[in-house]
């Protein structure tokens, strides 16, 4: 499993870093098994599986359960589990407890925190506490109620000067990576050649030290619009539809089950994974 030194090691090897979501164990353990560096337990859950339009509804209890899940789903892999909406601003205790609670409940590796300013300041304190620090900035989906909605950030020169400052501020705070969301690519280069710390794009670009994709997004499976800088490897959804029809045609002309799926009471027989 990765440290937060192996994958600073990577950034100064140029190795690329390869991070992805999970939201339950069976998307980790694929991606365990795929070899992914970092496993994201995102809080883009409240979108893609649990239906909301935003990520604000997120609670922590809801980050703990899929957090927990993956980690039982992917027992070597680091872990970052994203803390939500408005659980890392009020006080800095608060955040403790917050960030302990994921720690010690999920067995994660590190904690992600949207955003600068106060968030700074608590991602100081949660380092020095021994917790690691995933720092995210650029688009930052927790705030669209303030900033407007999902575009494109960074694209003006005073704007661009705040993500720089704000990415060598988080790094000198203690940050271990940095996530940049939808910012030009050529910002993005800036940002990451600006810190020693290892930059991961989402909507980023090229000229950063690795990539995350959303899970659902990587494999087609129920996302809704699929954002430009989304490649999609697979489309699942159109597999799961058919299996779901023929499943259902199955049944209703009495061609599932069939002779081999049906017991016999003198049979012995090991049903899941037990005895
Ligand atoms: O919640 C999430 O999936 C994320 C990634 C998009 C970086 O924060
Ligand atoms: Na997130």
């Amino acid at each position: 499993m990765h440290t937060t030194a192996s994958l600073k090691k990577m950034k100064a090897s140029k190795d690329q870093i390869v991070m992805l979501t999970a939201y339950d164990a069976p998307s980790a353990k694929l991606s365990e098994e795929a070899e992914v560096d970092v496993i994201l337990v995102g809080d883009s859950v409240g979108m893609v599986v649990l239906g909301y339009d935003s990520t604000v509804p997120v609670t922590l209890e809801d980050m703990l359960h899929h957090a927990k899940a993956c980690r039982r789903g992917a027992k070597d892999t680091f872990i970052v589990t994203d803390m939500p909406f408005m659980t890392y601003h009020s006080s800095i205790s608060e955040t403790m407890a917050n960030a302990r609670r994921i720690m010690q409940e999920t067995g994660s590796n590190a904690v992600k925190l949207e955003g600068n300013g106060i968030v700074i300041d608590h991602t100081r304190a949660l380092v020095q506490a021994g917790v690691p620090v995933v720092s995210h900035l650029g688009l930052t989906p927790q705030t669209v109620g303030v900033t407007g909605g999902y575009k494109v950030q960074a694209k003006k020169e005073e704007d661009k000067e705040q993500l720089l400052t704000d990415a060598k501020a988080i790094e000198e705070a203690g940050a271990c990576m940095l996530v940049l969301e939808c910012v030009p690519e050529g910002i993005a280069k800036q940002v990451a050649e600006a810190i020693d710390i290892p930059v991961i794009g989402i909507g980023a670009g090229r000229q950063v030290d690795g990539q995350v994709l959303v899970y659902h997004d990587l494999i087609g499976y129920y996302s809704g619009h699929v954002a430009k800088f989304v490649k999609q490897y697979a489309s699942v959804n159109d597999s799961i539809r058919d299996a779901i029809k023929s499943y259902t045609k199955d049944v209703k002309h009495h061609d599932f089950p069939e002779e081999k799926h049906v017991f016999e009471p003198d049979e012995k027989v090991t049903l899941y994974g037990g005895s």
